[in-house]
């Protein structure tokens, strides 16, 4: 499977780095190629796949082609590039980019799928939500599959629920970093030092998730397991109780999926 690359930044890297740890890919399969040239040429220099020279080399030299440009990038596909792009597989990365706008810009692809990773993507625990514009091939889908399972777990929504996976997995990084600061961040103020907090908050969350996949236990139980009557988990959860905070997480999901729902022109 050749894969060319267009854009090589942060995300295509961590798609590079992974696709030759766990894929079946060789530095020889894959060809890369971003906007200046300085991402694509640091990109090859650091994990040895080739450069291309043009578009023409890229789309020529790769069956499937991922575009990880930025979303606006996508207006610089000309119409050279998209006769190209006939009969290719095209995978998108671009956050907010709906598969009728990739298929303006690439009317001859075999077929495109598009993809919303996350940020753990770069350590290979990414989460994927994927669609298809068309139903794929049993191969394009093993292709489709394996690179994204290349970095982490990948699930196949329709595109509409694209919007609520955007806010869940693509957004859930920010907020579990930011639930884990204010965390570590109020333990610090009782006065334990805050880098300890951190720490001990992190793998608080680690052990505890870890704990709710291997269990599959649903989380009340595990909720049940730590409180006992009046005492100090039961003092937290009826403090909480007594907060807005779930509301503010409900809100938060509702205008994180209305404004991708904004944003790919869709309202
Ligand atoms: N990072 C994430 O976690 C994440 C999550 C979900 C979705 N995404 C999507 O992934 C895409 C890439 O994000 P990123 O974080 O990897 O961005 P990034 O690090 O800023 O990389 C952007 C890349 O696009 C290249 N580029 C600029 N203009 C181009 C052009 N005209 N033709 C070809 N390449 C061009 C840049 O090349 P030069 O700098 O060398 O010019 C660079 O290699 C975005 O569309 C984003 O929506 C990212």
């Amino acid at each position: 499977m050749r894969i060319g690359f267009l854009g090589a930044g942060n995300l295509a890297r961590a798609m590079v780095q992974s696709l030759l740890k766990e894929g079946d890919q060789t530095p020889s399969d894959l060809r890369c190629l971003s906007g200046s040239g300085a991402t694509a040429q640091r990109l090859s220099d650091d994990l040895g796949i080739a450069l291309a020279e043009s578009r023409q080399d890229l789309f020529e030299q790769s069956d499937i082609i991922v575009l990880a440009f930025k979303p606006q990038h996508l207006e610089t596909i000309s119409e050279e590039d998209s006769k190209l792009a006939s009969g290719k597989l095209i995978i998108s990365v671009l956050a907010g980019r709906t598969l009728n706008s990739l298929s303006d810009h690439f009317p001859s692809a075999r077929n495109i799928a598009r993809v919303m990773p996350n940020t753990p993507a770069k350590i290979g625990k990414g989460v994927s939500a994927f669609c298809y514009a068309e139903n794929p091939s049993e191969e394009d889908k093993a292709s489709v599959e394996s690179l994204l399972e290349s970095f982490g777990y990948a699930y196949q929504v329709d595109e509409p629920q694209m919007h609520i996976a955007t806010a869940l997995s693509g957004c859930g990084p920010a907020l579990f970093f930011r639930f884990i600061d204010v965390l570590a961040n109020a333990a610090a103020e009782k006065g334990i030092p805050k880098d300890l907090a951190l720490e001990v908050a992190i793998k608080t969350g680690l052990g505890s998730l870890e704990l709710m996949r291997q269990s599959n236990q649903d989380p009340q139980t595990l909720i049940d397991e730590v409180v006992s009557p009046n005492g100090v988990t039961h003092a937290l959860l009826e403090s909480l109780k007594n907060s807005d905070w779930h509301y503010g997480l409900e809100n938060g999901i509702t205008d994180a999926v209305n404004r991708s729902i904004e944003l790919a022109g869709e309202r």
